[in-house]
């Protein structure tokens, strides 16, 4: 079978590592793909979001299953497009793909079918929003309604703060039309879990649970990033609570959105908090996480393709999807600077053991060697019995991974190791 992947990032790289498991397929072109992922897979430079000549490349190199990995393809209706010219995808449909697209979408969705989230309002006009900020109960959240790279949520601890970010994104257009809705919401607390489900818009497999890393330094200090490192699975996610977040959680929005004629094929990510009250739903993902993905699929016992073509069949019921009982640590190694500017364009090396361990995320080739092109350049995954071995172990064999201005978090586990004890 030839495969193609949407997407560049160590996502798509961890995919495709795992799709290159089964020994139907022959080839797997990446688009773009990025330096690393092309000692896994073909690279084409065709871009993520350029659907016209995704489909054009699908329909002319007779691709028999394509994967569409990112937030704004799936937005902006790659699936669709590859769908309609005859080509099955693993993904949802952009109707579907709503449910990360718009965040009024989801949480109205979440009201009209009960699904516990944080209460809130939404606003399309400024004064409106500046007004509700006299009274809102403080801190508060405002996010962004359209997809803003992860960087459409401000926790605000003053209402001046508040209002500040309000007018950034209605306003000042911060993050263009993305923020020319917001919405406002109730500030929560307790320990985060990623969970990402396969689903074929029927029955939902919940992946086994992972915990991401987002702030840039350590302790969780300075500035929210895509993520500086994973464990899984997270130990707050107890086997109650799965059972709780399945009945009050997971079917309940598959089966809303069947119901509102949004049947979701492909990977959810739920962003749950556990709060007091139990768990919430934080936010949903129309995807794979990024670096969950890079924790999540090195645990994975069986078969990516078969689980993923199940999903698009609409037969994951009589699938197995069986995941290893052990302990994964990813390790993210960013350009310093990041996620602000930094600089890129030094050498990328990596020990032999090092890189059979490691996900390229922001790394090109110039002249048949890897050079930096991105703010995350790599993820390094270890499996161990223990969480803690599996921390060691990512630690060692990312110190084999070197370029110039290489920074990473020196605390990734750390919360997890301490809820454990
Ligand atoms: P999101 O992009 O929606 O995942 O939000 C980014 C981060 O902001 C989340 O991982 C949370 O840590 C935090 N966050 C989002 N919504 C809330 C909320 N209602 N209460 C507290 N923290 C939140
Ligand atoms: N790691 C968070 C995300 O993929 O959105």
């Amino acid at each position: 079978m030839n495969l193609l992947v949407v997407g560049g990032g160590g996502r798509e790289h961890a995919i495709i590592r795992s799709l290159k498991k089964n020994p139907e397929v022959e080839t797997i072109y990446a688009l773009p793909g990025n330096g690393g992922i092309a000692q896994d897979a073909v690279c084409v430079g065709i871009g993520a979001t350029d659907i016209e000549n995704i489909v054009a490349f699908a329909t002319e190199n007779k691709i028999d299953y394509a994967v569409v990995a990112p937030d704004d393809p799936l937005v902006l209706g790659c699936v669709d497009a590859l769908e309609n010219a005859g080509i099955p995808c693993f993904g949802p449909r952009a109707n579907a793909a709503i449910i990360e697209g718009s965040k009024a979408f989801s949480k109205n969705l979440m009201k009209k079918y009960g699904i516990p989230t944080a209460s809130y309002e939404i606003f399309t006009d400024l004064d409106a929003a500046l007004t509700y900020l006299d009274t809102a109960p403080i801190p508060t959240v405002v996010k962004a309604d359209g997809l803003a790279l992860g960087k459409g949520v401000i926790i605000a601890q003053t209402r001046e703060e508040a209002k500040q970010a309000v007018t950034d994104m209605m306003a000042n257009a911060k993050f263009g039309k993305s923020g020319s809705t917001v919405v406002i919401e109730e500030f929560l607390t307790g320990p985060e879990v990623s969970v990402l489900a396969f689903t074929d818009g029927k029955v939902v497999r919940p992946m086994v649970s992972s915990m991401d890393h987002k702030r840039a330094g350590d302790n969780d200090t300075g500035l929210n990033t895509g993520g500086m490192g994973t464990i899984a699975p997270n130990p707050y996610y107890t086997e109650d609570i799965a059972k709780q977040c399945m009945k009050e959680i997971f079917l309940p929005t598959i089966r809303a959105m069947k119901k509102e004629r949004r049947t979701f094929k492909g990977c959810l990510y739920f962003g749950l908090m556990l709060t007091p009250k139990g768990p919430k739903v934080i936010e949903y993902n129309c995807r794979f996480g990024d670096p969950e993905t890079q924790v999540v699929l090195p645990l994975l016992k069986s078969d990516l393709l078969t689980i993923m073509m199940a999903c698009t069949n609409g037969t994951l019921a009589k699938t197995p999807v069986r995941f290893a009982r052990k302990h994964a640590c990813c390790v993210i190694k960013a350009s310093a600077g990041y996620p602000e500017s930094y600089k890129k364009g030094f050498k990328l090396t990596m020990s032999d053991r090092a890189a059979k361990a490691t996900f390229v995320a922001g790394a090109k080739l110039e002249d048949g060697k890897l050079v930096t092109s991105g703010g995350r350049v790599t993820g390094t995954t270890a499996v161990r019995g223990t969480l803690e071995d599996a921390i060691t172990a990512a630690y060692r064999l990312s110190a084999g991974v070197k370029f110039r201005n290489a920074y990473c978090r020196s605390d990734i586990g750390q919360k997890a190791l301490q809820a454990k004890k």
